[in-house]
């Protein structure tokens, strides 16, 4: 029953496309002529046992009296067509076809996988993160404690007295340096909130945290390292500079800028020494020394697509998008 099932409606597909009684004949002959499909089915049948053989002809022979009705059925149809509406049930085969969209990633999912896929390579591991986190990691932790002056770089969303949405992606290495068996080299990728909106900063965006610690780790590393990213992200095509900063869980702390096509420096990640006093606190050795960065997705993602608004990044309009 399933193949004469199928059967008819293969032949449906094809009795409704014709509009003229000429054509209509054309897949009648096909379908139901001498030679045609059905026709040919019948010529099967002595192969087959003589069980099978009868149960096979009934189906055959109803599917022939079926599909001769549906032409019987669609031949009146055509006649009783004016001549308009015979040229507006037409196929007009001139016409495009329909274009089938395939979606694209996200400028941010995509500049994080191409980040993704260098460090991976290098034999980090990538690990996922929290995002309500309380203030002892996201902020004591990191040797920021209350009322040091850095925290108010950071405007936090508050949910509680103790927790918040995580001001950095830097709380999963306070978490990972005391979970994670050493030597580690992970990196950790995710949204970030601070109560800040303008061109260039949302209240919403993104970091990928990376860090190593092992016994021989030292600046020239991480400067390799990082280096290395911005290089294969721009294909060797952007200026980079590494410029002293301070952050109060790095010791030899600097930040990366990138020469934008404006000829304007902008910062795109933090980087430096683990301080030694937090890999202490995570009881590791003084043996192992350790390198971080953070990167700042939609800073990479600006000059990657050479925009100058941040907030496009939102938006969704996917005219914007599409460019990407
Ligand atoms: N967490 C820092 C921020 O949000 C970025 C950062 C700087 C992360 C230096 C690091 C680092 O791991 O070593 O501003």
């Amino acid at each position: 029953m399933l193949f004469l099932h199928k059967l008819l409606l293969h032949i449906k597909l094809y009795i409704y496309k014709p509009n003229t009684i000429k054509e209509l004949e054309v897949v009648r002959i096909n379908f139901i002529g001498k030679k045609g499909v059905i026709s040919n089915l019948l010529k099967f049948l002595n192969k087959l046992s003589i069980l099978k053989r009868s149960i096979f002809g009934i189906i055959v022979n109803e599917s022939k009296q079926i599909t001769q009705l549906l032409f019987t059925n669609r031949k009146s149809i055509i006649e009783s067509l004016t001549l308009e509406e015979r040229a507006k049930e037409e196929v007009d085969s001139s016409l495009p076809g329909r274009t089938i969209t395939i979606g694209s990633l996200h400028p941010i999912t995509d500049i994080i996988s191409k980040s993704e896929r260098f460090f991976l390579k290098l034999g980090f591991i990538a690990m996922s993160g929290i995002e309500i986190e309380d203030a002892f990691h996201n902020f004591e932790v990191l040797n920021i404690p209350k009322y040091h002056p850095s925290r108010t770089d950071h405007a936090t969303f508050w949910l509680t007295k103790k927790l918040l949405l995580r001001t950095q992606a830097s709380n999963m290495q306070s978490r990972l340096l005391t979970t994670q068996k050493i030597p580690i080299k992970v990196i950790s990728s995710g949204r970030v909130y601070r109560n800040d909106y303008n061109k260039t900063h949302t209240p919403t965006f993104h970091q990928m945290e990376g860090f190593l610690v092992d016994k021989t780790i030292s600046y020239s590393n991480l400067k390799t390292i990082v280096r290395d990213f911005i290089w294969f992200l721009f294909n060797n095509k952007i200026n980079l500079r590494f410029r002293p900063s301070y952050f109060p869980f790095t010791i030899l702390s600097t930040e990366v800028d990138l020469l934008s096509s404006t000829g304007t420096w902008i910062e795109v990640l933090g980087c430096g020494m683990i301080h030694p006093k937090i890999l202490n606190n995570a009881n590791i050795s003084s043996n192992y020394a350790g390198l971080a960065f953070g990167i700042g997705i939609e800073r990479l993602a600006m000059l990657y697509y050479n925009m100058n608004d941040i907030r496009l990044l939102y938006d969704n309009d996917l005219r914007f998008l599409k460019q990407c």
